[in-house]
Formats: structure tokens, C-alpha cells, sequence
């Protein structure tokens, strides 16, 4: 029986990632809010509601929570609609709570990350054109210049955008986040004025604070051709894949690129101290030619895939390795920003956990520098348009009563966390089945 420690350097940071309007409740201001009343538009017609009442002060029970689970680093964001609910009135009520929040972190010894975009945006500014303006950016660094010099005592890690490829394909692509439009042409207009933005923040946060570390959430998704030896599966996993990089690369050179699209954004260009890397899943591509708005590919699971409780992610923690693989290139320190899986009933996720943080530690062993990994997510949340049909927290909610129950999986990430590494003794309690994958005989 082999017994072993996969440790992890001093300083690594072990935290869980949130997000304002899928934790705070009564997010009025955002234009989720507006989405979450149309029929159709969420799972269930479900409602983000009290979410997890954070707005009320349940953050504080929730911090303590990550505390005593041993977490280091906790990464929230800041709901934009609430801070600035008109385009003439910042709501300073608002920004002191975010202020206590954020001193919460530290007085409990946590560093923040902080995300100043996480899908979600103010009502006023989507009627001013939102993303898909000129704009934009200069609305957007008002924003974060205000919130920076509100937090800057006590915060110095910021993520500007959350998964922007994400956010400009759901909501100008596929029509599943709000404004709900359904052009690709525009989802790249889209991107730009993103991009413009990231770059305007990046450097308004560096003006007000010269020492900060600023990065975006860049969501990467790993894809396999599915059958090898297929040309058009390749090319089409090979063009899909071009997702990945639009924003990194940008923030890299200052051009947006994919494909034959083409556009400079000068100021853009090293706009990143840290790479932030939200990783899920893999898929398998093939080539379909009915699949026009995927570029021709599709995607699907392997039929032997673990799948989570509602099918929405498979457990492949090899496409972990290759996303930090992937993130070398840019050459900046790396931070998973995301990882997680939504199981209710806790069954693969703690093997999915140790798994995953299995290959992040494999690639710390090759002197990557990576510098933290935050788990999705600290207790059940609204996920979207999924509404509350997905349960990805390690402390599970109930709706009803806003009572937090521990899953195993809170466990084992606390013993993860305090540690700084995983122990034999840990998978073997919590996920015998990774036994032969991690401790070989
Ligand atoms: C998003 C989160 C979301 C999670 C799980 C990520 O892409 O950043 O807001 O809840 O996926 O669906």
C-alpha cells in the first residue's frame, strides 16, 4: 500500500470562487434580473431570488465557513448594477458593504480576488447599448476606478472580466444568457469592446494601484477530435479550440483574432500579470454539417464519461494538465480561477477534486508556476439559466430555510487546504475509487 503526500509550495492559495449575482440575492439593477422575469428563460422559470443572502450577511457565515475549512483565498466579485444603479448615482451604501466584505476576507486571513465582471451587468448600461457599444469601456472603467479606490487597502488581486469568451458567445451567439441575440458577427463586436474594456481597466487599476496583480477568468475548454485520423474533425476541433485564446492572446499582443476575423486593440497589449484559467470539461469534436453556428463541430462526451448529476460536465481531469499546458505560452504566473462540478448528491465530486488537483500538482512538479486553484464553488448558487437545478457547492442550500449543510466534499478540500497537498489517507477516505490513479502499487 503506498503511502504519500502530493505537496504543494508554500503560499500556494486554496480558496472557492463566487460570483455577486448568483450569491447575493435581489440583484434588481442587473439585466438577469429583468431575464430571470421572461417566461422560458431559466430552468424551472426558477428565480435567483434571496440566492444565498449574502446581501443580507450571510457572506459572513459563509466566510467563516471557507475559513475553517482551512481556504487561504477567497475569490468574489462585485455586482456592477449595485454599485452604480443609474449612470449618474453610485449607491456608496452599497460600496461600504462591499468594503466590509472584502475586510472580512482579511480579517480572517483570506486573500481576496477580486472579479469586477461576472456576467451579469447594470440595466441602464445595457440601454445605453451595452457591450455591443462603443461605449462601453469608458462606462466600464468608471466603474472600476470607483470600486478600486473603495478597496484598494485591502485588495490587490483583481480579475477585470470573468470568461468573456463565455459571456460575448452566451449572450450574442447561442441566446442563452440576456441580451439573447443570436448573431456571431455580433458576438465579435462584442468581444472587442471586452477587450477594450479588460485593457481600460487594466490600466486605470494599475494607476490607482501600481503593485496590483491584474488578470482575467479566461474559460478554457479542452477539445479532442473524435476520431483522429478524420481531417474535418480535426479541423473543426482545431477552430473551435481558436475560442481559448481569443482574449489571453489579445491581452497578449493587442489583436483580437479567430479565424479570418481580425481586429487591433493596441492598448491591449500586455494587459495581464496573471493567467487565470476557469477549467470544467472536455468534449470530443466531430464534424457535422448541420452545426453552422459551432463552426461545423460537435460536441459530446465520451460514452464512458463520468457525468454530473444533470449530464452538464464529464469528469476529465487529464484536459486539467493540458489546459495549464495550454496557459505556458503566455508566460505569466497561472491561477485556476475556476473548477468544479455540479453533483448534489456528492457522489464523483471528491474524486473529481482530488483528480484535478492531481494534475495541477503534477504541473507544479514541472516548476510551472502556478499559484492557486479555487474550487467552484462554496455553497449552492443560482447557475444561470440553469437556474437552481445544478448543485455545485461544497456546503449544499436549502432554499426554504437558507440552512447550509456540509457535504463531504467541504471536508475533504479543508483537509486538502491544510495540508497543502493530498495525502494517500485522504483519497482513501474520501475517494477510494482515485486510489489506483494517484497511489499506484
Ligand atoms: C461561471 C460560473 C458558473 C460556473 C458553473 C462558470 O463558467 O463562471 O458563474 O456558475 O461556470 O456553471
Amino acid at each position: 500500500m503506498v503511502q504519500a503526500t502530493f505537496h504543494f509550495p508554500r503560499g500556494f492559495l486554496w480558496g472557492t470562487a463566487t460570483a455577486a449575482y448568483q450569491v447575493e440575492g435581489n440583484n434588481i439593477n442587473s439585466n438577469w434580473y429583468a431575464w430571470e422575469q421572461e417566461p422560458g428563460r431559466i430552468i424551472h422559470g426558477d428565480k435567483s431570488g434571496l440566492a444565498c443572502d449574502w446581501w443580507n450577511g450571510r457572506w459572513r457565515e459563509d466566510f467563516r465557513r471557507a475559513a475553517e475549512g482551512a481556504q487561504n483565498a477567497h475569490r468574489m466579485s462585485i455586482e456592477w448594477s449595485r454599485v452604480q444603479p443609474a449612470p449618474d448615482r453610485w449607491d456608496e451604501q452599497a460600496i461600504d458593504r462591499y468594503v466590509e466584505m472584502v475586510r472580512g476576507l482579511a480579517e480572517l486571513n483570506m486573500t481576496p480576488l477580486i472579479t469586477l465582471h461576472h456576467f451579469s451587468d447594470p440595466v441602464w448600461f445595457v440601454e445605453k447599448g451595452g457591450w455591443e457599444s462603443e461605449a462601453a469601456a469608458g462606462y466600464f472603467e468608471k466603474y472600476v476606478r470607483k470600486i478600486v479606490q473603495a478597496l484598494k487597502d485591502y485588495a490587490g488581486l483583481w480579475c477585470t472580466i470573468n470568461e468573456p469568451n463565455g459571456y460575448a458567445m452566451n449572450g450574442f451567439a447561442t441566446g442563452l444568457f440576456p441580451p439573447g441575440k443570436k448573431n456571431t458577427g455580433l458576438a465579435f463586436k462584442v468581444m472587442v469592446n471586452l477587450v477594450r474594456a479588460h485593457a481600460a481597466a487594466y490600466h486605470a487599476i494599475h494607476q490607482i494601484q501600481p503593485q496590483a496583480r491584474v488578470g482575467m477568468a479566461n474559460y478554457y475548454r479542452s477539445l479532442t477530435s473524435a476520431k483522429t485520423w478524420s481531417p474535418l474533425d480535426r479541423l473543426v476541433t482545431h477552430l473551435l479550440a481558436g475560442f481559448n485564446d481569443i482574449f489571453p492572446s489579445a491581452a497578449t499582443n493587442g489583436v483580437v483574432r479567430f479565424i479570418a476575423y481580425r481586429d487591433r486593440v493596441p492598448e491591449a497589449k500586455g494587459t495581464q500579470d496573471f493567467l487565470g484559467i476557469d477549467y470544467y470539461t472536455r468534449d470530443y469534436v466531430k464534424f457535422n454539417p448541420f452545426h453552422i453556428e459551432e463552426l461545423f463541430g460537435e460536441r459530446f462526451y465520451r460514452s464512458d464519461a463520468e457525468l454530473s448529476t444533470t449530464g452538464f460536465l464529464a469528469n476529465e481531469p487529464l484536459g486539467m494538465f493540458e489546459a495549464l499546458k495550454w496557459g505556458l505560452k503566455y508566460n505569466l504566473p497561472i491561477i485556476i480561477t475556476e473548477n468544479g462540478f455540479d453533483d448534489s448528491e456528492d457522489r464523483i465530486r471528491p474524486r473529481y477534486m482530488v483528480e484535478h488537483i492531481h494534475q495541477v500538482w503534477r504541473a507544479v512538479n514541472f516548476n510551472w508556476a502556478i499559484k492557486g486553484y479555487f474550487h467552484w464553488t462554496l455553497v449552492d448558487n443560482f447557475e444561470w439559466e440553469r437556474g437552481w437545478s445544478q448543485r455545485f457547492g461544497l456546503w449544499e442550500l436549502n432554499l426554504d430555510t437558507q440552512a447550509r449543510h456540509k457535504r463531504p466534499s467541504a471536508d475533504l478540500y479543508a483537509e486538502i487546504c491544510r495540508e497543502n497537498g493530498i495525502s494517500d489517507d485522504m483519497v482513501r477516505r474520501y475517494a477510494p475509487a482515485a486510489i489506483p490513479g494517484l497511489f499506484p502499487d
